[in-house]
């Protein structure tokens, strides 16, 4: 069953009813002011940071969690009826109703009783706001005479001081109406040079900005007794909880249409210039006045929002397809990069299951998020990668997190997740295989973000190698630590405390708990880091690393290789984990995608026995499970995997972000048909036709969908923040479709189903645009020969082309 289409000529999906299995959203914003807005309105924004700087309120577990959010109530002042045109808060049964999520917009629209009304939501680029543009006609016979209440609650600044510390916050907040916009100043008084404004492109009937008054006593968002009423209480909030509502009357002639602009801005003043005048306590509202008043133009607005969409076709433009498959199509042309833009923007902080109170951004995730993301603004990916190295420690290991208004590692969750430090490297190479920058390397940054401490880029990445190296255990294989790319496989933490963290607690010394993930991760960054020293003239240390990285692999094929699979780990007795030998949690599916995508078990028949076992024992029809059997029990010695019920999340759930490894396993083996069914699994426009079953949107990746033990096999969860954004587009972009960067140029190596007769793409590469045609010649085969501007060439490398070269026609045959 589904809730709505694909729109693929306007990248929208449209949700055509507004009770969807759950809220279905989308992000407004792309690079400081941020909001969510779900398919009723619901959500929040926020500048930057999620948690420090929250604009509009958010209730924690609250049902629908979607709820409070950017509203707006039109009332027919004659028949003395209102209703909500994105359906909530009001629920009143609309005529019809459409939510259009876009590219960094979504507009909701929605006809009742003659009367059609659409908001269209969106972030200008390079702005600290938002704008609601609402436009209302009267499709009735008679006039209408309506009053239309805007809505929103503002949140006193940080998030979770915001819904705990009410003994303080009920006396703290403070607003000012000037010209019937609303500003919120809590706390400006004292510590603060920033605050927020809500203004109406209209001139207001009323106003409020005390929640009590505009809602009455005992009344809930879906019944203010303002907009019952007809007329707003001009009340002005001091403490308790401050909001934004203007009240505006319209009066339509048949047939006639009004627009009416809202502007939602955060604000900041030099601190010499707060007040004004100088020795009063009233908001300095010059610079606000400045862009409210540039923002209520329609014209001015209409022009952002064409920036805005020009903008996506630039991003958009720089890598298209078109294959036999429409969901390939429409994931990669459309939505799987639009993912990645939030996957980079928020790492895995602000969704509604992330509660943008908690996490940082990781420095695992947010490496691994460049992977999707470096194609579209390799200058933000350059920036995002120096934040996170300046934070790296002098050991060469990682805060696990930073936090994005500070830029520095995170104390409360710390450091020893073993992993850490290889993911920058991953995140340097693609860097470097994107945009051919190898000044990156030479910038001078700190660890821990201590001044004095400074070292080129490169030695970081060095340093990041030798972590492992200065940390092998028993078998040879790295220490695990914390917790590898798998957060709850805790081997140290032994913890039976309730309440305990997981991944904070450690119980043992962790000298004796290994990882074969961590080994065969040594070996994917350890030969990258070989190939960037090799063109940095670096031979004897190339060839140092390429030895470590033998070494590493003759320990996996040694103790890391379980007779029909690899194995997972070894815990803090030296037992096996992920073997045969295990009543449960026998396979491990990360080191079966893992070992082959880092070129383990390629030529022994290892990687064939791997995904042969990984087809047998963890695919399901929904995607590839995380483990089998699932543990049934907790298991101190194995920690938080063991926590979570059969079938959900990293025990044997379908954790889709390690899929995507298999998938490239498999074209690594040649098989096309197997890489594009798992690929298939898990899509979610391929998926969107069983939405009851996966609930989720079906134009983005979750994180988990339910494994086969689990009583609702098949259902996503988590949806947005996930590494499977990164990872499905670049398996799909760079080894099925199998046009891959590399240093020295971009590599066409398609390994796509048997069933294709070939594809189209254009891929803009360091300013170049590669026009490039693939055909299948009759045999099933991955063979590529290429012929570039008409010549033929050797090998599946185009050179890149002499400067001034704008366009290059790649026509690859395949057999
Ligand atoms: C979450 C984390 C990620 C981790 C994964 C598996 O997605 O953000 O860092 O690798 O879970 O545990
Ligand atoms: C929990 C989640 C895991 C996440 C971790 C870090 O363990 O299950 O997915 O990565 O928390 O916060």
């Amino acid at each position: 069953m589904k809730y709505g289409y694909f729109d693929d000529q306007n990248r929208e999906y449209v949700i055509t009813q507004p009770d969807t299995p759950l809220p279905w959203i989308n992000y407004l914003g792309s690079e400081a002011y941020f909001g969510l807005i779900s398919n009723t309105a619901g959500g929040y924004s926020f500048y930057r940071d999620a948690r420090l700087r929250r604009i509009t309120r958010y209730r924690y577990n609250n049902v629908p969690y979607d709820f409070g959010g950017r509203y707006l109530y039109i009332r027919d002042n004659a028949s003395q009826e209102f209703w909500s045109p994105s359906w909530q808060p009001t629920q009143r049964k609309l005529e019809r109703y459409s939510c259009r999520h876009g590219m960094g917009y979504t507009i909701i629209g929605s006809d009742y009783q003659g009367i059609e009304a659409t908001t269209r939501y969106f972030v200008p680029l390079d702005e600290n706001l938002e704008i609601w543009q609402f436009t209302i006609t009267n499709h009735r016979q008679r006039a209408a005479e309506l009053s239309v209440f805007s809505a929103i609650e503002f949140c006193l600044w940080d998030a979770l001081d915001d819904s705990s510390n009410f003994q303080r916050n009920f006396s703290i907040g403070e607003v000012e109406i000037e010209d019937g916009v609303i500003y919120h100043k809590t706390e400006y008084r004292e510590r603060r040079d920033h605050f927020s404004y809500f203004a109406c492109s209209e001139k207001v009937a009323g106003f409020d900005t005390a929640r009590d008054a505009f809602l009455g006593p005992y009344r809930g968002w879906d019944q203010p007794a303002a907009v019952e009423s007809g007329s707003s209480r001009n009340s002005v909030a001091h403490g308790w909880a401050p909001v934004g509502s203007h009240h505006i009357r319209i009066s339509l002639d048949p047939g006639e249409s009004r627009q009416v602009l809202f502007v939602l801005g955060y604000q900041e003043n030099p601190p010499e210039e707060k007040f004004d005048p100088p020795d009063s306590l009233v908001v300095n509202k010059k610079r606000a006045k400045q862009t409210i008043a540039r923002y209520l133009a329609p014209a001015n607005a209409d022009a952002a929002f064409e920036r805005l969409r020009l903008h996506w076709n630039e991003l958009l433009g720089v890598f298209e397809v078109s294959t036999p498959d429409v969901h390939t199509n429409r994931m990669v042309n459309i939505w799987n990069a639009y993912q990645c833009m939030a996957t980079f923007n928020m790492s895995r902080s602000a969704s509604f299951y992330e509660s943008g109170i908690g996490r940082g951004l990781g420095f695992r995730d947010s490496n691994q998020d460049l992977l999707g993301f470096v194609h579209m603004v390799p200058s933000r990916a350059r920036q995002r990668i120096l934040d996170l190295a300046a934070t790296q420690l002098p050991t060469g290991g990682a805060y696990h997190q930073y936090q994005p208004l500070t830029k520095r590692g995170n104390n409360d969750i710390g450091s020893g997740f073993n992993d850490d430090p290889h993911w920058l490297i991953l995140g340097v190479s693609a860097y470097l295989k994107e945009t051919g920058d190898w000044t990156i390397l030479d910038e001078l940054l700190p660890y821990d973000n201590r001044p004095g401490s400074e070292e080129p880029l490169y030695q970081h990445l060095e340093r990041s190698f030798r972590y492992t190296i200065g940390r092998l255990g028993p078998h040879g294989l790295p220490l695990i630590g914390r917790a590898d790319w798998n957060d709850c496989l805790n081997l140290n933490c032994f913890s039976d405390t309730p309440g305990q963290s997981f991944q904070t607690t450690t119980n043992k010394d962790g000298k004796v708990a290994e990882s074969v993930f961590i080994a065969a991760l040594f070996v994917l960054a350890g030969r990258e880091l070989a190939q960037i020293a090799c063109r940095r003239g670096l031979a004897a240390e190339a060839s140092h690393y390429l030895s470590e990285v033998a070494k590493m692999e003759t320990t996996i094929l040694k103790h890391g290789w379980d007779g029909r699979w690899f194995l997972r780990a070894y815990d803090d007795f030296g037992r096996k984990v992920g073997s045969e030998e295990n009543a449960e949690g026998k396979i491990f599916v990360e080191t079966q995608g893992l070992c082959p995508l880092a070129g383990i078990g390629l030529t022994d028949g290892l990687a064939v026995q791997a995904l042969e076992s990984v087809r047998r024992l963890l695919a399901t029809e929904h995607g590839i499970v995380l483990q089998q059997p699932a543990y049934s029990k907790y298991y101190l010695e194995l920690g938080e995997i063991s926590s979570y019920p059969p079938g959900y999340k990293e025990n044997a759930g379908i954790f889709c972000h390690n899929n995507p490894w298999v998938i490239i396993a498999e074209t690594r083996l040649g098989n096309g048909d197997a890489a594009h069914d798992y690929y298939s699994r898990i899509n979610p426009s391929a998926r969107e036709k069983i939405s009851e079953v996966h609930r989720c949107e079906p134009y983005v990746y979750a994180q988990m969908i339910a494994g086969r033990d689990a009583p609702s096999h098949g259902e996503a969860k988590n949806s947005w923040l996930t590494g499977t954004a990164a990872w499905n587009y670049h398996a799909v972009t760079q080894w099925i479709l199998g046009i891959r960067t590399d240093y020295d140029g971009l590599r066409i190596e398609p390994v796509i189903p048997k069933s294709w007769p070939g594809f189209r793409a254009c891929r803009k590469f360091r300013g170049v645009c590669y026009e490039i045609e693939v055909q299948r010649a009759e045999e099933p085969g991955n063979l590529v020969s290429l012929e570039v501007d008409g010549r033929a060439i050797e090998g599946n490398l185009i050179p890149l082309p002499p400067a001034g070269v704008k366009t290059v026609t790649v026509k690859a045959t395949l057999r």
